[in-house]
């Protein structure tokens, strides 16, 4: 049974507190998990409670880990870790909000993933084999974030990200090298334009170019440089984040190109991008509340590009299927902090599988080194992750504990190219 839980503010990959949830069972067992946090967040989220006030500008989570430490853990103790539904069920019923208003999903969550740790640990499983079982078998292809933009950098760029994935491959590690070394050769591709190679928040270069299209051209040089053929071995992804290009008029603004467009004009926009590049997958292409323009882009773009929710749906089933009912995208991203329990997670990827929409596992711009989403994504088969650039720790950790997955399991799937055939 739990024995203890234990809450303490740690730091994430920028600097900012965030929680990590440690409990203690009564065999022994002793696991921890920490919280990730997102910086171009959805407005749907779950709530993630902050201090306020001066101390680290604000963003103190003092009070999400008395939270954790007060009324979670005495609620907890003495209960079965084995059962993770009923425990996020009781979280849930003891914070009396829809979206952790009070406890605060940072506390929650944390909580969530360590206590899915300590029954795996006590089980002696590796964790995507208890949260998956035996059909727990898919490496996961990578959404490699290589250019950061918008919210993730200060550069000129207004997308904020611009993705390789490795498509033409048998195994997560073949990709995982491929898409590397496309990253050296970007970086040798961008030093020769005299622009930066510093990078942003997820460990993706972040040149100031001249339009939101001229990165697309420098990593099509990349993968060529390489000696890969784009489109067949390695594909383009990009997520727009979108929300945070909208003016206050509704129109989308592209500062870079000094230009303002409506939604109709974006998505040809997107549709000519997509004619002219191999890119197989676009994330929130538009506003979190442009229905009407997303109805209009699934349309448009829906039967040939991977057309994926992430600000849109915020992980929150019920948001999903309304979006499934109005043929909304054809594509979730799955970020557990949206919604702030490891089973209402679940819960989402449950119902876009049965759905025929696909998953993207993910991470958070603020990371640590926690690598939790690497085992979710093959315990659940997502098929896809994303988790930024071959570059800072808190990126590479998960990478790495893919690497570690496909090594144990021996037999697995790797989807490739066949992610994306119609
Ligand atoms: P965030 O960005 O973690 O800053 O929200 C990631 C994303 O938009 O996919
Ligand atoms: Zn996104």
């Amino acid at each position: 049974f739990i024995d203890d839980i234990v809450a303490t503010e740690v730091m994430d990959s920028r600097g900012n507190p965030t929680v990590k949830a440690t409990v203690s069972l009564s065999d022994g067992t002793v696991e921890s998990a920490i919280v990730p946090s997102g910086a171009s967040t959805g407005k749907r989220e779950a709530l993630e409670l902050r201090d306020g006030g001066d101390r680290y500008m604000g963003k103190g989570v003092l009070q999400a880990c008395d939270n954790v430490n007060g009324a979670i853990n005495d609620t907890l103790v003495g209960l079965s870790p084995f059962n993770q539904a009923e425990i996020d069920l009781i979280m849930k019923e003891l914070d009396g909000t829809n979206n952790y208003a009070n406890l605060g999903a940072n506390a929650v969550l944390g909580v969530s993933m360590a206590v899915a740790r300590a029954a795996a640990s006590s089980l002696k499983m590796p964790l995507y084999r208890y949260l998956g079982g035996a059909n727990a078998v898919t490496m996961p292809v990578p959404m490699l974030n290589i250019i950061n933009g918008g919210e993730h950098a200060n550069n000129s760029v207004d997308f904020q990200e611009y993705m390789v994935m490795p498509i033409g491959f048998d195994r997560f590690s073949e990709g995982l090298r491929a898409v590397s070394e496309v990253y050296h050769h970007l970086k040798k591709i961008i030093d020769e334009m005299g622009e930066s190679t510093a990078v942003g928040d997820e460990g993706g270069f972040a040149p100031n170019l001249k339009s939101n299209e001229e990165p697309i051209q420098v990593i099509m040089k990349a993968i060529e440089k390489a000696g890969y053929v784009p489109g067949e071995q390695i594909a383009i992804a990009l997520d727009v984040a979108a929300s945070e290009i909208m003016n206050d008029t509704g129109k989308y603004v592209l500062s870079s190109e000094n230009r303002e467009l409506t939604s109709s004009e974006l998505i040809a926009y997107y549709a000519d991008m997509c004619e002219k590049y191999p890119i197989v997958s676009l994330e929130d292409g538009l506003g979190e509340d442009d229905w009407e323009g997303w109805k209009e882009l699934t349309e448009v773009l829906g039967n040939k590009v991977q057309l994926v929710g992430d600000d849109l749906f915020v992980t929150n089933v019920a948001i999903l299927a309304e979006g499934i009912e109005r043929d909304i995208a054809n594509s979730i991203l799955i970020k557990p902090n949206q919604i702030g329990t490891v089973s209402e997670t679940m819960q989402t990827v449950r119902l876009a599988q049965r759905s025929g929409y696909t998953c993207v596992m993910s991470h958070r711009s603020g990371e640590s080194e926690d690598t939790f989403i690497a085992d979710f994504a093959v315990a659940l088969n997502t098929g896809e992750i994303k988790t930024g650039s071959t570059a800072r720790s808190d990126r590479i950790a998960k990478y790495n504990r893919l690497l570690a997955i496909e090594a144990e399991l021996g037999q697995f799937e790797y989807l490739g190219s066949s992610l994306f055939s119609k």
